[in-house]
Parts: C-alpha cells; sequence; structure tokens
C-alpha cells in the first residue's frame, strides 16, 4: 500500500499507484500476523491485465505506515520477487519502517525464528532492486537514502524537483528558501489534483 507522498509523487509524475495489499489489510478488527503482505494473485492480474511494459516497478513498503505499520513477511517478498522475475520487473523497497518489520518476522514467521536480524536485512536486500529509506523515522538521522543494484539506472531525486527530504537534505537546508518554495508548490500540486483540501 502507498504511502500517501509516495502516491502523490508517482501520480504527479504521470503513473498510477496502484495498492495491492491483502484483503485482510482492510479490516482493523482482524488480528493476523502479516496485514502488510502482497496479494500475489492481485499483483498477477494486474501485470497481465496492464502489461508488464506499462509498469515501471513494483513496490513493497515495509511496516505499511497507511494501515498502522502492518508488517509483511519475507516469503511474501520472496513470492513477489518471482512474480518480478517472470515479468522482468523491479522490486522496490520502501524500508523507511524497516525495524518493526524486521522485528515481527523474527517473532511471527516460523522460518526465520532462527535467523538474525542482520540476516533476515540481508535476505530482504538480496531480493530488491531498489531500497529507499526516509531516516528521520530512526529518531537519529535526517534525510534518507537510496541503495540501487544496478549502477547504471538514471536516477533522478533533489529537493527542488521533488520538494521534499532528497537524500542528502538536514533539518538545516530543509529550512532553505528553495527547499520551502518546491514544497509549497508540490502543496499547491496536490490541492490542484484534489489530493489535498486547504483549510
Ligand atoms: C513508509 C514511508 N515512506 C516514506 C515516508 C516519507 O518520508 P519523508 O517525509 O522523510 O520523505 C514516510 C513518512 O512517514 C513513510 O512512513
Amino acid at each position: 500500500m502507498f504511502f500517501d507522498t509516495t502516491r502523490a509523487h508517482v501520480e504527479i509524475a504521470g503513473a498510477r499507484a496502484i495498492d495491492c495489499v491483502v484483503e485482510e489489510a482492510k479490516d482493523h478488527t482482524l488480528r493476523a500476523p502479516f496485514k502488510g503482505n502482497m496479494d500475489i494473485e492481485k499483483l498477477r492480474g494486474l501485470i497481465e491485465k496492464h502489461g508488464a511494459d506499462k509498469i515501471a516497478y513494483v513496490r513493497i513498503e515495509t511496516g505499511t505506515n497507511l494501515i498502522g505499520g502492518q508488517p509483511h513477511s519475507l516469503e511474501n517478498m520472496q513470492e513477489i520477487r518471482k512474480v518480478c522475475d517472470e515479468f522482468g520487473l523491479m522490486l522496490v523497497l520502501d524500508a523507511s519502517l524497516l525495524a518493526d518489520n524486521l522485528y515481527f518476522i523474527k517473532t511471527r514467521e516460523e522460518k526465520c525464528k532462527d535467523m538474525s536480524i542482520r540476516e533476515i536485512t540481508r535476505a530482504m536486500a538480496d531480493l530488491s532492486d531498489i531500497i529507499y529509506f526516509s531516516a528521520r523515522k530512526l529518531g537519529c538521522a535526517r534525510g534518507g537514502g537510496i541503495c540501487i543494484r544496478d549502477k547504471d539506472l538514471p536516477l533522478w531525486a533533489g529537493v527542488d524537483q521533488l520538494g521534499r527530504s532528497a537524500p542528502r537534505a538536514t533539518g538545516d537546508q530543509q529550512l532553505t528558501k528553495s527547499y520551502l518554495t518546491a514544497a509549497r508548490a508540490t502543496v499547491d500540486q496536490l490541492i490542484a489534483r484534489g489530493a489535498l483540501r486547504p483549510n
């Protein structure tokens, strides 16, 4: 499930962000170990419907923010990877809320109970083509990071274009005029698209 500003940026770029989370994620009264899992059949169906050539990447979010930080399993990520390989698609991991998800994989996923946290992290990284994260959730860091498997992949990011925290933006940089102007422009675009309501 796409984090709201991620969805906004995908859609501002002219693409569509389609949520593929399992049905149980939508019932907040239900208790289930991995409500952040992706529905593999839905994913496959969407790829077949739209065609792999129309899909830029498949994205999974650890500790899925919009449903209260629900985790996904390592097994689910392995299944997603298989589908991505089958259709030649990149797998992008939003690892902003990685820590809690790691804990739940270790404590709830039988096959992972003897793995160290480092080994689970490594396994998740090995399944990903791109990992990005906002480090601001860590409480000890600013900005974030982007890790890319393919060194030749063109990467376009920055405060001025995106109007949000660029990988190297520090708290001080975020108070510069260009950052604030770009951030304001993003808000204006969201309002224009009906995604935000001014008060
Ligand atoms: C999963 C996830 N991705 C991305 C972000 C965006 O982070 P930032 O505001 O540092 O760009 C957040 C923020 O809460 C998040 O929870």
